[in-house]
C-alpha cells in the first residue's frame, strides 16, 4: 500500500493512503510557509486538531469546495456546521473510528482550543492513525510534553510528527523527551519556522534525535513528503 505524508508548512499535513487524501489542519491562506494555495488543495477528509486559526485555517473553504468530510471534536464540528460545512464527523478524546483511510483515534494534547470568532473549541487533540496495513502514525498537533505520551508509544508508533517550535508548543528539548516516551521508528518535526517566534534549527534537532534517542529523524521542507 502506498502511503505518503506531505508537509504543507506550519502544522498542515497531507496524508495520502488507501487511495484517500486526508488534509490535517489546512492553514494555508496567510501561512508564510504554505507549500500550496488553499484553492489547489484536494481532500476526501479533513482533520482539525483544535480551534486556533493556524489549524482551522482554510478548512471551511476547502470542505465546501471539495465536499470533504471534516473530522474533529464535537464543539468544532458543531461550529463548522454553522459555517455551512455539509459533512462532519464529531469525535472526542480517546474515541476511535474506522474511516476509509484507516482507524483514527483522538489523543489528548496539552494546549487550548478557542475558535477564531471566540466560540468554544472544545478540547485540543492529537491524532493516532492506524493505516490499513497496520502501521501507525501519531500526529501530536499543538501540545506541550505530557507523560501519557508513553501510553501512546505503547501502541507501537511507526512515524511520529511532533512540534518543535517552542513558545506555543513543545520546543526542541521537550520534543526529545517526547521521542523517548513515544519511541517511534521515525520522527518528523513540525510547527516551526513559520514565524521568527518559532524559528528552530531542525538539523541540530535531528542530530540530537540521532544521538539521544533510538528514532530516525526525518526533516522535511514545506512541500516535501515522506514515502512510507
Ligand atoms: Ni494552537
Ligand atoms: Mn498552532
Amino acid at each position: 500500500m502506498k502511503t505518503s505524508l506531505t508537509w504543507l508548512g506550519h502544522g498542515a499535513w497531507q496524508l495520502d493512503t488507501a487511495g484517500k487524501r486526508v488534509q490535517i489542519d489546512p492553514f494555508l491562506t496567510g501561512n508564510p510557509a504554505a507549500a500550496i494555495a488553499a484553492d489547489a488543495v484536494t481532500a476526501d477528509f479533513i482533520l482539525v486538531s483544535h480551534g486556533h486559526g493556524d489549524h482551522v485555517g482554510d478548512t471551511v473553504a476547502i470542505a465546501k469546495r471539495t465536499g470533504a468530510t471534516v473530522i474533529s471534536n464535537f464543539e468544532i464540528t458543531e461550529w463548522l456546521t454553522r459555517q455551512g460545512v455539509a459533512k462532519v464527523h464529531p469525535m472526542n478524546t480517546g474515541g476511535a473510528h474506522n474511516f476509509p483511510f484507516g482507524n483514527l483515534k483522538l489523543t489528548i494534547a496539552q494546549h487550548t482550543s478557542m475558535l477564531p470568532d471566540g466560540a468554544n473549541g472544545g478540547n485540543p487533540c492529537g491524532f493516532l492513525i492506524r493505516l490499513a496495513d497496520g502501521r501507525k502514525i501519531y500526529h501530536a498537533a499543538d501540545t506541550g510534553l505530557f507523560l501519557d505520551m508513553q501510553l501512546i508509544g505503547e501502541e507501537g508508533i511507526d512515524v511520529a510528527i511532533l512540534p518543535i517550535g517552542d513558545n506555543y508548543t513543545m520546543g526542541p528539548d521537550d520534543s526529545i523527551r517526547a521521542v523517548k516516551l513515544i519511541q517511534p521508528i521515525r520522527v518528523i518535526p513540525t510547527h516551526f519556522g513559520t514565524w521568527d517566534v518559532i524559528a528552530q534549527d531542525a538539523r541540530a534537532w535531528a542530530a540530537r534525535v540521532k544521538s539521544e534517542t533510538s528514532a530516525e529523524p526525518v526533516v522535511l521542507k514545506p512541500g516535501e513528503k515522506l514515502e512510507m
